[in-house]
């Protein structure tokens, strides 16, 4: 039986540069939809699948993610001297236990499969998660746990993927599929950022992938790809062929809080689903398109 994937790898290291000036003195991991900051979308979403041990890749200014899910003493003590009970039940049940997050840091932007890289020692030689918190997923069960159960079936390397337009292949990784058993293909290849007609199919990958820790070699030659960065697409590419490569079109829906409308619009998607808020915010809104 494949080994379990008990560890996830959270790449946050990026300067948000499309979000400033909020994301000046604040990582874009902590910017919140609705009332939860990005990043713990994320980590929940991995808890769920059954992963207990987040590893955060950061860089400078990122040390609020870290504070995010420690111990917040004074609130907490003064959310319980004064009986507010459900806000304190909610920063205890969002905080991880002792000991399952640990933090490296990529000391230079050098592209996502450099940041993947850094965490190499973290990870060792077992089977592991990451997941691009720019990208909310929002599905039941979430895109982490969807992929789980098609690692324990097939074992080998997953990635998440979506259609997406012919114009936009150029923005994401894209894979080449194979052979198709209800929304899973096998992977035959996969090329990062390529023109519309270059592009193998629609596919895209969106940022949640099952890996095999063999995806360090590759990793470790430090190879330039597209964009002149070292890109964690060519690298599984090496993989394709040599071990069990999977594509999973998973069920749900994705937000690219990545750019300003797919932030805004996962703030009302997950907004005007919420109880304690839905039906006002549904008003407001039909005031604003009147
Ligand atoms: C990264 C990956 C790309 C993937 C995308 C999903 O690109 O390199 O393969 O499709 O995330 O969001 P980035 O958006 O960091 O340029």
């Amino acid at each position: 039986m494949a080994p379990a994937i008990k560890t996830i790898v959270f790449p946050v290291a990026g300067l948000g540069t499309r979000f400033l000036p909020a994301t000046k003195a604040i990582p874009k991991e902590m910017l919140p939809i609705v009332d939860k900051p990005l990043i713990q979308y994320a980590v929940e979403e991995a808890a769920e699948a059954g992963i207990e041990h987040f590893v955060f890749v950061t860089g400078r200014g990122k040390n609020s993610i870290e504070d995010h899910f420690d111990r917040a003493f004074e609130l907490e003590t003064t959310l319980e001297a004064t009986g507010k009970t459900e806000a304190l039940e909610g920063l205890m049940n969002s905080r991880p236990r002792p000991g399952q997050m640990s933090f490296t840091r990529q000391q230079e932007p050098l592209g996502l499969g450099h940041a993947i890289w850094c965490a190499r020692d973290v990870i060792g030689d077992r089977p592991f998660a990451v997941a691009l918190p720019d990208e909310l997923m929002h599905g039941e069960p979430g895109c982490l746990a969807q992929m789980v159960e098609v690692y324990r079936e097939h074992g080998g390397n997953v990635v998440a993927v979506q259609e997406v337009r012919e114009e936009h292949t150029s923005r994401y990784g894209i894979i080449k599929p194979g052979a198709a058993e209800g929304p899973v293909s096998e992977v035959r290849g996969m090329v990062e950022k390529p023109a519309a007609t270059e592009a193998p199919s629609r596919l895209a990958m969106v940022g949640r992938y099952i890996l095999q820790p063999e995806v360090f070699g590759p990793l470790a030659e430090g190879r330039r790809g597209a964009g002149n960065e070292i890109q964690l697409t060519d690298a599984m590419a090496e993989l394709v062929g040599r071990q069990p490569f999977h594509a999973l079109r998973f069920d749900g829906r994705r937000f690219d809080c990545g750019n300003k409308v797919g932030y805004l619009e996962a703030n009302l998607a997950i907004g005007l689903e919420r109880d304690d808020l839905g039906e006002e915010l549904r008003r407001v809104l039909a005031r604003h398109l009147a």
